[in-house]
């Protein structure tokens, strides 16, 4: 038989395994997933281990960051590969709750942050980031860690997630978990699965052009060309479309006209009916 992580289903089973680990004197972190995972998210569950003594891995489709339309149902459920995965990490317990612990009837609330959830993912997905938002409050109240991490690869989540943390006083550290990329360079994704071969062909170019950006950027060349050059360079590599490229301040995400600080390139491209994420930090 293999090896599995343990998992429990409900808060409140949560709840006694984290009050039992403070009683001996542990740390304890969360990394919150929708399962599907990759080395991207394991990658989250070694960082972490480094600050804490107990790891817990949250797993849940999250209907409510999911749009109309978008891929909630399509979205790869593989919770038994997930904790085979998690048995050879320093992950201690699964916490993988079903939509009726998470969103019990009568469930009326949302977490809506402004500002910085307007632009980009905002944008682009209605309803996303108030999502993300709601379900990570519930996560972090449910397991209260010293520590949670979250991905530099969904760089304005990880925006969000730290806007509404210090706005609403939990007391958790957000930590950030660097971006981990295939043998080629793409961003890791569950999402990369939906590419046909001829498609993840095409979408290995995406991290090289933006390389080239951030160099371009970093030699002097004006903000709003090298955005342009990127995108005339996604379409010519063959990718569908261009959402946006844009060149914004690391922390407020505010786009730029020029360089002054820590600055981000955040990008999405779509092949086929796949969008794809990344973002690179510029003049780091
Ligand atoms: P999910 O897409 O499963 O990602 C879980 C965590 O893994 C996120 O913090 C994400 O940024 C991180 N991650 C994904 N790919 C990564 C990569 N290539 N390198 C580093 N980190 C990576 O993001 C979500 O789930 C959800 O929105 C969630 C926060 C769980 C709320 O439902």
């Amino acid at each position: 038989m293999t090896d599995l992580c343990p998992a429990v289903r409900t808060v409140a089973d949560l709840r006694a395994h984290v009050k039992a680990w403070r009683a001996d004197g542990l740390k304890v972190g969360l990394v919150p997933t929708m399962g599907a995972l990759h080395h991207g998210h394991l990658s989250l569950v070694e960082a972490i281990a480094e600050k804490v003594d107990r790891v817990v891995v949250s797993i849940f489709v999250n209907p409510t960051q999911f749009g109309e339309g978008e891929d909630f149902d399509a979205y790869p459920r593989t919770e038994e590969t997930d904790r085979t995965k998690l048995a050879g990490t320093p992950a201690s317990l699964v916490f993988a709750p079903n939509g009726a612990e998470m969103y019990p009837a009568g469930f009326a609330s949302n977490i809506s942050v402004s500002g910085i959830s307007d632009r980009f993912e905002g944008a682009a997905r209605p309803g996303h980031f108030d999502g993300v938002a709601t379900v990570v409050t519930k996560l972090l109240l449910q397991c209260l860690p010293d520590v949670a991490i979250f991905g530099e690869k969904d760089y304005q989540q990880l925006a969000v997630i730290r806007r509404f943390a210090t706005d609403l006083d939990i007391p958790v550290e957000i930590m950030a978990g660097t971006l981990i990329r295939e043998n080629d360079g793409l961003a890791a994704s569950s999402r990369n699965a939906y590419l046909n071969p001829q498609e993840r062909e095409i979408a290995g170019q995406f991290n090289v052009i933006l390389k080239q950006l951030v160099s371009d950027a970093e030699k002097g060349m004006a903000l709003r060309k090298t955005e342009a050059k990127a995108t005339d360079a996604l379409l010519a590599a063959g990718f569908k479309a261009v959402d946006y490229v844009s060149i914004v301040d690391a922390d407020t995400l505010e786009p730029l006209e020029t360089l002054s600080g820590p600055a981000r390139v955040l990008a999405v491209a779509r092949i086929g009916s796949v969008r794809l994420l990344d973002n690179m930090a510029i003049g780091a």
